[in-house]
């Protein structure tokens, strides 16, 4: 299984270095992978999980202000980078199209994408989950080459999961994960409120390969605790 830890805007310089320490010594047979902060990603050290960043910049490298580059992540050996965060298409508008060009930026970059989506608590109730995560998927994925298209992690994260304590039933994931397969040969993370305690149950669906973990990822003890479950 896969484990990806979204740090989000959490931790400073020395809130990170001890933290980090508390993560080394997480035991597990599972493939973890951390998205610290950018200014964090400089002070990551580790042998055994997999350095992520959180976003990347949709233009190369040159006159982007405030913007990090692809390469600028592969030179600090970043080898996975999440993209279309619903936080990031809420707050900072992503489009599936910059979000495209997000992904392509990162293959040039021998970086895996690590891609969100899922829909809000309104289009689930109109039913129209299934088509919003078609269109995010399409415009992000089916211009690329069948071999690039494979390697795309995709994240399911229901919005209305997001740091709200709200689960989705078993048979709704199973649903939305079954829609995704049917149409992608990827793996699929479930992501939204996992935690130590409802890891029991999540665990039954079959169609889930990792989690990501925001809350979560914060705090170790209770990851080594969820990470003993898997
Ligand atoms: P959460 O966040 O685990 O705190 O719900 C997940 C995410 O945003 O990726």
């Amino acid at each position: 299984m896969i484990v990806a830890l979204n740090n989000k805007s959490n931790l400073t310089k020395t809130e990170f270095e001890k933290y980090i320490e508390d993560l080394n010594k997480i035991k597990t047979e599972h493939t973890m992978i951390l998205a610290p902060n950018f200014l964090n990603v400089a002070n990551f050290k580790s042998e055994k999980i997999y350095l992520a960043a959180q976003n990347v910049s949709s233009y190369e490298k040159g006159a982007h202000t405030g913007e990090v580059s692809a390469d600028q992540l592969k030179s600090f050996n970043v080898k996975y980078c999440i993209v279309g965060h619903s936080e990031r298409r809420k707050s900072q508008k992503e489009s599936n199209e910059e979000i495209k060009s997000k992904i392509i930026n990162l293959f040039a970059n021998d970086i895996t994408p690590i891609l969100c989506v899922g829909e809000t608590k309104e289009e689930r109730e109109t039913g129209k989950a299934q088509e919003i995560i078609e269109e995010e998927l399409k415009i992000a994925l089916d211009e690329l080459s069948q071999e690039q298209r494979d390697k795309v992690i995709i994240a399911y994260e229901p919005i209305w999961s997001i740091g709200t304590g709200l689960i989705p039933t078993n048979a709704q994931i199973e649903e939305i994960n079954k829609f995704i397969k049917e149409r992608y040969n990827n793996k699929v993370l479930y992501g939204g409120s996992a935690n130590e305690k409802n890891i029991d149950e999540l665990k039954k669906c079959p169609s889930i390969d990792g989690y990501l973990l925001g809350g979560l990822s914060l705090k170790p003890t209770n990851l080594q605790e969820f990470v003993n479950k898997l």
